[in-house]
């Protein structure tokens, strides 16, 4: 039996075509800016996201760590979502290599962040206690919501208070693309009130490395150098950037506009999953992209499982999924994490929901209380 891995849209094999363009690549040594294959990488992911100019780095923390020593001065101070991958993902990189602080702002059920909470997190440059405010962080789709897109209006409303007080405001756009699909919209249309983004190709791109930098040329002269300064110069490295052109062209020939199956698939999941006694905290109106969130309860308190704490509980159901053939991962505050991605049909999803439905009732979370007869 084959495992179907929905731990996260990172696990994509590159497609038959990336790997043909792979191997074809024009290649050059791309720290001498000599890179063909790398140069057209970067001057269409400028296009696709209306910005002047791109770099290519190794990975999406890479991205945001050149952004941020990009925009942000020692001492300085970013305003984040408290748990975007920003603040709680990338070892601190803020604080250990900018050499920074953070505000953390609580999110809303939508992803956003109180606009109001984030102007009155901003520092009084004035006051010399404090350090100054440097730059706002946006997660776009914001991963702890469930993968909620965030809306062009919003990023502009936010854009507005950071431009307000003379600070840029970066995307950490790791699944822009399927933000964009989400709402109908250009990713273009999503960053126009940003002065930087990164997104990611290894993700539900497909592509088995690396995403891009985008902003105005100063920016990214500056993440060029910030990127040599941590060891992210490569050298032929046009081998990996093909598979990003094909990931970025149009259509169907690209892989943006199938992110839509993707989409659906997490749907037909979320809906199947919120049916069955046993799964916790699932609003399945709520799936907007690839991502559904979930926790484990005991059906039946009186039951066995009632004994369990949610966190022995999930791990239980995680390890009975894995003998089902299927995997899905740890999420914060004790929920459990799958993300459909390309590789992964509408049949398998059905398989999914079988297996989940196997792994609930033996670890005994799935058995409600009969009901007396009224
Ligand atoms: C929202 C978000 N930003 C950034 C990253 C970092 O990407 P990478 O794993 O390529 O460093 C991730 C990775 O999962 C992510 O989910």
């Amino acid at each position: 039996m084959s495992l179907i891995d929905l731990r996260s849209d990172t696990v994509t094999r590159p497609t038959p075509e990336m790997r043909r363009a792979m191997a074809e690549a024009e290649v050059g040594d791309d720290v001498f800016g000599d890179d063909p294959t790398v140069n057209a990488l970067e001057e269409r992911a400028a296009e696709i996201t209306g910005m002047e100019g791109g770099l290519f780095v190794a990975s999406g923390s890479m991205g945001n760590l050149v952004s941020l020593v990009a925009h942000v001065p020692r001492g300085g101070e970013i305003i984040a979502e408290a748990e975007s991958h920003t603040l709680m993902d990338e070892q601190a990189g803020h604080a250990v290599i900018v050499g920074a602080s953070a505000r953390g702002i609580p999110a809303r059920p939508d992803g956003t962040m109180d606009p109001l909470l984030v102007d009155r997190a901003f520092r009084n440059p004035l006051d010399l206690h404090e350090p100054r405010t440097a730059l706002i962080v946006l997660e776009n789709t914001h991963a702890h919501s469930m993968g909620q897109p965030l809306t062009p209006a919003y990023t502009a409303e936010i854009a507005a208070i950071a431009h307000g007080h003379g600070v840029p405001l970066h995307v950490d756009g790791a699944r822009l693309f399927n933000a964009a699909v989400a709402l109908g919209v250009r990713a273009s249309d999503l960053l126009a009130p940003a002065d930087s983004a990164t997104f990611c190709l290894s993700k539900g791109l497909a592509c088995p490395i690396g995403s891009v930098v985008v902003g105005a040329g100063g920016f990214i002269a500056r993440a060029r150098r910030a990127r040599k300064l941590v060891g992210g110069g490569m050298r032929q490295v046009g081998i990996v950037a093909a598979a990003g052109l094909v990931a970025l062209r149009d259509g169907p020939a690209g892989m943006i506009e199938r992110l839509a199956e993707d989409h659906e698939n997490a749907r037909i999941l979320a809906h199947a999953l919120a049916s069955m006694p046993g799964i916790a905290g699932l609003d399945p109106e709520r799936t907007a992209t690839n991502f559904v969130v979930f926790g484990i309860r005991a059906a039946d308190p009186a039951g066995p499982a009632g004994a369990l704490s949610p966190r022995e509980l999930r791990d239980r159901f995680l390890e009975e999924l894995r003998a089902e053939g299927v995997l899905m991962v740890e999420y914060p505050h004790d929920t459990i994490r799958a993300v459909t991605h390309y590789g992964v049909t509408a049949a398998e999803i059905e398989r999914v929901v079988s297996a989940c439905r196997a792994a609930l009732a033996r670890c005994g979370a799935a058995s409600a209380p009969a009901t007396p007869a009224a």
